[in-house]
């Protein structure tokens, strides 16, 4: 169930948009923020509250990648798979993140720290290889990079 505290961010935000549905998106991440990924029970509650069908809600969510749709860990890797990318070595970089963290696309580590997920180009190609853990970006990538990067995730 939605906390009140979420209720209220999200009719704040309802008020910053010409329509409902012009503020889903803002919606489905105002749970996100909160919850770190956004439940089915969560979206039939977003989709009764803002006044639209949860089916329509459900193909934005599914339409936008950064609405996380199963649980994830407390950080999230997004690790760029995009053609300059793969022209440089995202390849090597999953496999470093494999060997570090025991998790491939989709998983997330035991302990619940990470999950790494692939991720269309994040607009930094010409720092490729590149990937984000939360709102950071880390380019130039290198597999012996890899530890001091993950050394500084709080
Ligand atoms: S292809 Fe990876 S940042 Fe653009």
């Amino acid at each position: 169930m939605l906390s009140d505290q979420v209720q209220k961010e999200i009719r704040g935000e309802l008020e910053h948009y010409p329509t409902p549905r012009a503020a889903c998106i803002e919606a489905l991440k105002i749970v996100q923020k909160h919850e770190r990924w956004v439940s089915d029970e969560a979206l039939q509650e977003v989709a009764a509250l803002i006044g639209i069908a949860a089916a329509e809600l459900e193909g934005v969510a599914t339409f936008y990648n950064l609405i996380y749709r199963q649980p994830v860990g407390e950080h999230v890797i997004l690790l760029c798979d995009s053609v300059s990318c793969w022209l440089t070595g995202c390849e090597k970089i999953r496999s470093g993140l494999r060997e570090r963290l025991g998790v491939d696309y989709g998983q997330t580590t035991a302990d619940g720290r990470y999950t790494l997920l692939p991720m269309a180009c994040l607009g930094n190609c010409d720092h490729a290889p590149s990937l984000m853990i939360d709102e950071d970006l880390h380019q130039d990538l290198t597999p012996e990079a890899l530890d001091g990067i993950l050394e500084e995730v709080e």
